[in-house]
């Protein structure tokens, strides 16, 4: 059989999905394709309908159609349904079915190189609270750690994250920045989600790291630039770092385990997006 993958959203010229969905059909074996589909947003059941038509097995959607998808799905699985985001579409028996793998790619993505780090005595600090940060709380949730913090600009929305999917069994505060600051060598792990720092305004840093522990793991899901400046900052003062690309992969590894059932090893392609992230910005 021939796959027939792709992606929907706008704009999506420059993703990166094509080159990585090419690499893990060519791991798995198997023959297909992986193409763009840009549309206007107002002809998304067009859209739809299109890719029925063209036999399509699967999809991932990203922005501005993440969260104006589930409306147009058959079926939609208990976390993406939560989440009320889709970024995977699979076409089983005719029918549409979402998922969501952002934050279950994320926490691959983090116990590949920490395989430890995530435990029921782990404190983790989330930075931002939108649709990337709602989908890596729930996931960490999920995995029952001790304690997840959230530092939010507006805290409000930190506040309607949580109520949104509270779960017994792990401990959650909202903290404004400046508290976050304060209480920064608390953590074990501290996870930036915001925009901040993201090109080209790769100068910003979404706070202060001064307080920083060195046994303290700073992620960052921003990977342009692939080395932020809080990343930097991180680095400079002796904490381990996580990279943004990582979850892109990983997201991807899971939207590929739906669509065609392989499970891939894919540790390696993490140093070669690197590079090739590295060389686009030389
Ligand atoms: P995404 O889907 O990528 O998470 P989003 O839903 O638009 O994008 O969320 C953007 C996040 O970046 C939010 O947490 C936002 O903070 P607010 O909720 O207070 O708006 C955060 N953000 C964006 N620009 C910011 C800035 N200049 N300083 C601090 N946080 C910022």
């Amino acid at each position: 059989m021939r796959y027939k993958l792709g992606l929907i959203g706008h704009p999506i010229g420059h993703s990166l999905s094509p080159w990585i969905h090419k690499h893990f059909l060519d791991l798995a074996g198997l023959d297909g394709e992986y193409k763009l589909y840009e549309g206007d947003h107002q002809q998304l059941p067009n859209v739809l309908k299109y890719l029925k038509q063209e036999g399509i097995d699967g999809f991932n959607v990203t922005v501005p159609y993440k969260q104006m998808i589930v409306d147009f799905l058959d079926e939609i699985d208990e976390d993406a349904r939560i989440l009320g985001a889709v970024n995977t579409v699979v076409l089983q028996n005719g029918k549409w079915k979402g998922y969501s793998t952002d934050g279950a790619g994320y926490i691959r993505s983090l116990t590949d190189p920490f395989p430890n780090l995530l435990n029921k005595n782990t404190s983790v600090l989330l930075l931002g609270a939108g649709g990337a940060a709602r989908g890596i709380y729930r996931a960490l949730i999920q995995e029952e750690i001790g304690r997840v913090d959230i530092a939010n600009r507006s805290v409000v929305k930190a506040e309607q994250l949580i109520a949104s999917m509270r779960f017994p069994g792990v401990d959650t505060q909202v903290l404004t920045f400046q508290e976050a600051e304060e209480y920064l060598g608390h953590y074990d792990l501290i996870i930036q989600t915001t925009s901040v720092g993201m090109k080209p305004h790769v100068d910003q840093q979404v706070l202060s790291l001064e307080n920083l522990s060195a046994d303290t793991v700073v992620s960052d899901i921003v990977y342009q630039p692939i080395m932020t400046q809080l990343l930097q900052d991180a680095s400079d003062r002796g904490a381990s770092i996580h990279h943004g690309h990582a979850m892109l992969l990983y997201q991807g590894q899971l939207a590929f385990e739906k669509w065609t059932g392989q499970s891939l090893e894919i540790h390696h392609l993490v140093d070669e997006l690197e590079k090739k992230l590295r060389g686009e910005n030389s």
